[in-house]
């Protein structure tokens, strides 16, 4: 106890930015960091802009409460968020300006940095922390694919909107008698397509853990004619490879963290099943609708409880650490163990179990 109080006195100013790509329930939990940080520890929260860029151009807004009240459902950032903006590896001729990054962070006498990004953000956030950066992390992703925590901030969301846009291309793909292709985002990881695939009624799902073979989606589609069904809806992560075993990609961004831009590997299966089948196909690409919008009340359940945790963790200096939740339970793990590989959907998982048992196919 006294101890805490002690770090409770010391603890007096802390700053916050949000990474990567934005997704809903960002602010849900930025909220929830100033406000325990404010109401219950009486902290000063410095709001970092636009991520990493922030720290190293010194771009910062001082978060008071009435600039955190009224964001718990708004989607994206108030702080604004970049991909681009790596201190180790900054702008075109990827210079090392963490020095900068550390000078700034002096500058404003902060006590500690929270951080709340994807597998990005926290790879930097730990190579700062090795730095003695005291920073904790407070992981989001509609990819889902951060390791050591069951689900990140944005993942359930994009679920909704995706299942939703599935929901609705059901009545359009019957009235045509058509395959249906709906390409949905989560870079190399199934964790989108396959949650939503699933929760749509999905007659196909591709996903990257899972090879597939077109001769076997063929197969399915026609199938589905001869008992009745006239169409087919096929739901397809972009990671996705073809089968020339690549990843399409639809831009390299140059600069970018994170330069490849998958998408598009749905026209190529499109064409290929209309040529095999003869079958009317069709394809949707739903993109940054699925990171757009009001967060679910599962991501600002979520946001809250971990927004809260990160403080908690800065007052138990347990720096180089980021909430998780694992089986339910709130808790932390150190950022080493969520980075090193992606999360990828678990092949023997019940919700692969279920979704083969009610007939889905999944190409292979
Ligand atoms: O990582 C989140 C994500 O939305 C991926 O699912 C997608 O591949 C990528 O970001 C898109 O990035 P950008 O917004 O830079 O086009």
């Amino acid at each position: 106890m006294l101890l805490q109080k002690k770090r409770m006195r010391r603890t007096k100013k802390i700053g916050i930015l949000t990474g990567g790509g934005d997704c809903p329930g960002l602010n849900a939990a930025i909220r929830a960091v100033a406000k325990t940080a404010i109401f219950c520890h009486q902290m000063e929260v410095i709001g970092i802009k636009d991520g990493f860029e922030g720290l190293i151009k010194d771009k910062t807004r001082k978060l008071e409460i009435k600039e955190v009240s009224g964001i718990l459902t708004l989607g994206g950032t108030i702080l604004g968020t970049s991909n681009r903006a790596n201190p180790f590896a900054y702008g075109e001729e990827k210079k090392d300006v963490s020095e900068k990054v550390f000078r700034n962070f002096h500058n404003l006498k902060l006590d500690a940095l929270v951080c709340i990004g994807g597998d990005g953000t926290l790879h930097i956030a730990h190579e700062l922390n090795q730095l003695r950066m005291p920073i904790v992390g407070i992981p989001k992703t509609i990819d889902n694919d951060v390791e050591a925590t069951d689900f990140t901030i944005g993942f359930d969301s994009a679920v909704a909107v995706a299942t939703e846009a599935i929901d609705n291309i059901h009545s359009t793909a019957e009235s045509h008698h058509r395959v249906m292709i709906i390409e949905l985002m989560g870079r190399y990881t199934g964790w989108v397509a396959l949650h939503a695939g699933v929760a749509g009624g999905g007659d196909i799902i591709l996903i990257p853990e899972i090879p597939y073979k077109i001769e076997k989606i063929c197969q399915e589609v026609k199938k589905r004619s001869e008992f009745g069904k006239r169409f087919s809806i096929m739901v397809v992560a972009e990671g996705v490879k073809f089968e020339d075993k690549k990843l399409v990609v639809r831009e390299i961004i140059k600069g970018s963290e994170d330069p490849i831009r998958l998408g598009g590997v749905s026209y190529k299966l499109a064409h290929q099943i209309e040529d095999l089948t003869g079958l009317e196909t069709r394809v949707i690409i739903l993109g940054h609708l699925q990171r757009g919008g009001k967060p679910t009340d599962f991501d600002r359940i979520l946001a809250t409880q971990f927004g809260r945790k990160a403080v908690d963790l800065v007052l138990a200096e347990k720096f180089g650490h980021m909430t998780s939740l694992q089986c339910g339970e709130i808790g932390s793990v150190p950022i080493a163990s969520a980075i090193r590989n992606l999360k990828k959907v678990n092949l023997d998982s019940s919700l692969i179990e279920a979704a083969r048992g009610v007939g889905t196919c999944f190409g292979d």
